[in-house]
């Protein structure tokens, strides 16, 4: 007997809330926050009615006091309702671009109907708003969150109609102000109006961030807001006033967006397919602003990019005249495979925001679907333009950071003026320990954004263009401000960010010094390409004479532009036995060289005497470790028949030597080479960017054999003196 009256009471509390309950909301655009409300409320099968849709907006500025079309459109549809609903009748009112569901509402009536002596409840807040001089008016000021908010409330219909009839508003007049007002009168005890101080339904943001866990890594399906101070869990939580960001950043989770088992939920929904017939038009607009490392790779990896060029729109800003030579090649080179090309260069004097307006103007006004910004700092991988415009979001970045550090192309959160502050889920999204598609308030350096939003009279606002702010800053506040929501994408690698703060442009190569700085860039383009096949198992390393070593270790182009870095220094020592640059002043077997400390290199060739050196190092002569290498003499040797060809035998005061070919015996140069005394054996035939490596005393007694023509240059380091 007990069993079924538990049951039938199941089964009624599941028709109430199919049949006598009507949740409505107003919005009167279809913004990116609207579209999160309805999706929370589809995911807990709540049907929504929505009010206001097409109209135009006359309550005001949502920060600013208004809404009182609200209260208007609902006291419409209150009217109507009463023509056909039971008094018993049950209404729910939320905002809806800054609110999301976190319940069902079968969940909701469960606890409205437990609240003693309520017919009307309206969720609270610790901020009496908008009139700060009512607060002086509320009963029960000493709880938590003693003040009305009229962002979410539920109750019966006639109580409600009664409070929506209780007096006028105009369209832009206060909401809350109207609420508070009724509230405060004779009506709140006689139509049982109560505030959610617990926030066992309602939970309002602002002012409560303290009170409020979000809980991602729980036992339980999905992450959950839980209220800590009222050990409530919230069903519907409102993002109110400028805790709408932290919202934002919840909203990656909450409504079973993202689990820490499914991954996200709402990644995968969102998703859309090409249509490889009829493919976007995609501006692509590059931006040069600042000296950056390696731009070669960069438009390598522009040209890479797997989309058809037909259907690309070129735009290639460069703002640094260093670069003009390169870029002009890729230009005369490709511009002709884009379906269209423009090009705004130094002479120009268009300033960034001005030149990033332009990109954006022009793919407003033309045939363009998607505006796809990269900045020279960006490295992309091929599939990074495929897979943001399959993501299916209007404006979305790929998380691109610095290699194995926490600078990137996003923030997880601003402060108080609107600038970097770093969230909770920050580091978690930069190395990839949770992985999605994230709401962010700042996206930067690559992105892509669907033109769509430019054509209305709101995004026709939007713009670079703003004082005291950069252009990056300037364009995410206008989006934020106009409701359109940024996100980057961390689902998968799409690529990384070069550092371009220690890039000098003053040297020769510049590149070449960037080996502490962009050490990706940096291995790819000036390693030896069998460098790694070096540590290959059962490889037996190349000895040309007994314990000398042979390696593979710099590619051609580092040995070219390293000689081209001392050549343009030019200040080769006179080869004498006094030598100013030494501690003693005095040489014994003295060369023509040029030191690295003299070329600013000393830093870099350590490291590289440490990092892909001494492995070698450590392969060859086992059991002898010492890390880092120390190497006071590093130097860069030249050798010619008019100046010095050849070097009497020497002992060198090192543990080891490393002598590295940088050009070519018989085509810069004939004769040459490296002669060891004790074994009477000599080494050639040297090749080009590979070391050798023997001891330095004692055994190796050796000499530099003559250059009979051209001139052979060697970098040596004595290692471990
Ligand atoms: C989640 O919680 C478990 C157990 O407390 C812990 O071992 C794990 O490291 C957590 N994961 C993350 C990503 O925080
Ligand atoms: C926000 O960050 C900026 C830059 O780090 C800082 O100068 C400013 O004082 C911060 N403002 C607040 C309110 O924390
Ligand atoms: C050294 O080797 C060369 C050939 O490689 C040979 O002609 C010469 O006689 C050798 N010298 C000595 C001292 O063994």
């Amino acid at each position: 007997m007990r069993k079924l009256l538990l049951l039938s009471f199941l089964f009624l509390g599941h028709a109430t809330a199919l049949d006598d309950v009507t949740v409505l909301t107003v919005a009167t655009e279809e913004n990116d926050g609207f579209k999160r409300f309805l999706r929370s409320a589809k995911t807990y099968d709540i049907d929504v009615q929505v009010l206001g849709q097409g109209e135009k907006w006359e309550g005001g500025d949502m920060n600013f006091p208004g809404g009182g079309q609200k209260v208007n459109l609902l006291k419409e549809k209150v009217e109507e309702l009463m023509k056909t609903k039971e008094n018993d009748h049950i209404v729910m009112f939320t905002d809806s671009y800054d609110v999301m569901f976190l319940g069902t509402l079968g969940d909701i009536l469960v606890k409205f109907k437990a609240m003693p002596d309520t017919r009307v409840l309206f969720s609270a807040e610790p901020f009496c708003w908008p009139d700060p001089k009512l607060a002086a008016m509320y009963p029960n000021a000493e709880v938590t969150n003693p003040y009305l908010n009229s962002g979410g409330f539920i109750g019966y219909l006639s109580e409600l109609n009664a409070i929506l009839n209780a007096r006028k508003i105009k369209d832009n007049e206060d909401d809350q102000l109207y609420y508070t007002k009724v509230y405060l009168s004779e009506l709140r005890d006689s139509l049982k109006i109560s505030l959610d101080h617990k926030s066992e339904i309602f939970q309002n943001l602002n002012g409560a961030l303290s009170d409020v866990q979000l809980r991602i890594n729980t036992t339980e399906e999905w992450p959950y807001l839980e209220n800590v101070a009222t050990k409530q869990r919230p069903l519907v939580v409102h993002g109110n006033g400028p805790a709408k960001l932290m919202l934002n950043t919840m909203g990656n989770y909450l409504a079973k967006s993202w689990s820490m088992k499914k991954g996200c939920a709402l990644c995968a929904e969102r998703k859309i397919q090409l249509n490889e017939d009829n493919l976007p038009h995609v501006m692509l607009a590059i931006f040069i602003e600042v000296a950056t490392p390696f731009v070669e790779e960069f438009f390598e990896s522009v040209l890479l990019l797997d989309y058809p060029k037909n259907r690309v729109h070129l735009i290639l800003r460069n703002n640094v005249p260093f670069h003009e030579p390169y870029v002009d090649e890729f230009y005369n080179k490709y511009a002709k495979e884009y379906a269209t090309a423009k090009r705004i260069k130094p002479i120009d004097y268009m300033s960034e925001a001005e030149a990033r307006n332009l990109a954006k103007d022009r793919c407003t006004n033309s045939m363009c679907d998607y505006l796809f910004s990269v900045d020279s700092v960006a490295r992309l991988k091929p599939q990074t333009l495929r897979v943001l415009l399959t993501s299916g979001y209007d404006v979305i970045a790929p998380m691109l950071a610095r290699p194995g550090q926490a600078w990137s192309n996003f923030w997880g959160a601003i402060n108080a003026s609107g600038y970097y502050a770093r969230s909770t889920d920050y580091m978690d999204i930069v190395y990839g320990s949770i992985r999605g598609v994230w709401n962010v308030p700042f996206i930067t350096n690559c992105y892509l954004v669907k033109m769509e939003l430019f054509h209305t009279p709101k995004g026709q606002e939007v713009t670079y263009v703003k004082d005291d702010v950069d252009p990056d800053m300037a364009f995410c506040n206008s989006l934020r401000s106009i409701g359109v929501m940024m996100y980057v994408n961390n689902e998968e690698d799409l690529g990384h960010l070069v550092n371009h703060e220690n890039f000098d442009v003053s040297r020769t190569h510049p590149d070449v010094y960037q080996v502490l700085d962009n050490k990706m860039e940096w291995e790819r383009r000036y390693l030896h390409k069998e460098y790694l096949a070096n540590f290959i198992d059962g490889q037996k390393p190349k000895m040309p004479c007994p314990d000398v070593y042979w390696f593979p270790l710099m590619s051609p182009r580092f040995c070219k532009e390293w000689i081209d870095i001392m050549e343009a220094y030019g200040k080769w020592s006179d080869g004498s036995n006094n030598d100013k640059r030494l501690e003693g002043g005095y040489e014994a077997v003295p060369t023509r060289d040029i030191h690295m400390n003299q070329v600013g290199l000393e830093r870099q060739w350590l490291h590289i005497l440490k990092e892909y050196v001494r492995p070698l190092q450590e392969m060859v002569f086992t059991g002898y470790y010492h890390n880092p290498p120390v190497s006071i003499m590093n130097f860069v040797v030249r050798y010619r028949p008019d100046e010095q060809p050849s070097l009497r035998p020497h002992h060198d005061s090192s543990t080891y030597t490393i002598n590295l070919a940088l050009n070519t015996p018989n085509e810069d140069y004939t004769g040459g080479g490296c002669h060891f005394l004790r074994y009477n054996c000599s080494v050639r035939d040297t090749r080009l960017g590979w070391l050798l490596m023997h001891p330095g005393r004692l055994t190796h007694y050796h000499e530099g054999l003559p250059v009979n023509s051209g001139t052979r240059y060697i970098m040596i380091s004595f290692v471990d003196p």
